[in-house]
């Protein structure tokens, strides 16, 4: 997978159509886009603990948030080991920065940019779908 070269733009196809979970969407987006700003301008050691501050924030206020309405959805258990990996996978972006290692912004960058297409623009849509049902908005 490569990375995009332009900041990623939000398309109406991203959309749920489930107020929280767009805005939510939107906001990783916008932390993408700062982290793949940081990776291009080659800024990573100056900028990179604004970025890991980004993403405990995106963890705590949106994985937690999305997990609390899942709870009764069939596959939530596996819906909620993903966002453990994900949470485990940025602790460990952080510790490996802390022990000096090189490329931590590129990989995090693919990581991440990952994360957009196979967990934002498909598991949560799967997982969405479980909330239309149930009549949210
Ligand atoms: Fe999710």
């Amino acid at each position: 997978m490569h990375l995009p070269t332009a900041p990623i733009e939000w398309k109406t196809e991203y959309n749920v159509n489930i107020s929280f979970i767009d805005e939510h969407h939107r906001k990783f987006v916008e932390i993408l886009n700062r982290i793949l700003e940081i990776n291009n301008e080659a800024s990573c050691g100056h900028n990179i603990s604004e970025a890991f501050f980004s993403l405990v924030y995106y963890a705590e206020h949106y994985l937690i948030r999305e997990q609390m309405y899942l709870k009764e959805y069939q596959n939530f258990q596996y819906h909620q080991d993903l966002h453990n990996q994900f949470i485990d996978r940025v602790t460990r972006f952080q510790d490996d920065f802390k022990k000096g290692k090189k490329n931590i912004c590129s990989d995090m960058a693919l990581y991440l940019y990952e994360w957009f297409e196979n967990h934002i623009l498909n598991y949560d849509k799967e997982a969405t779908a479980f909330l239309k049902e149930k009549g949210h908005n």
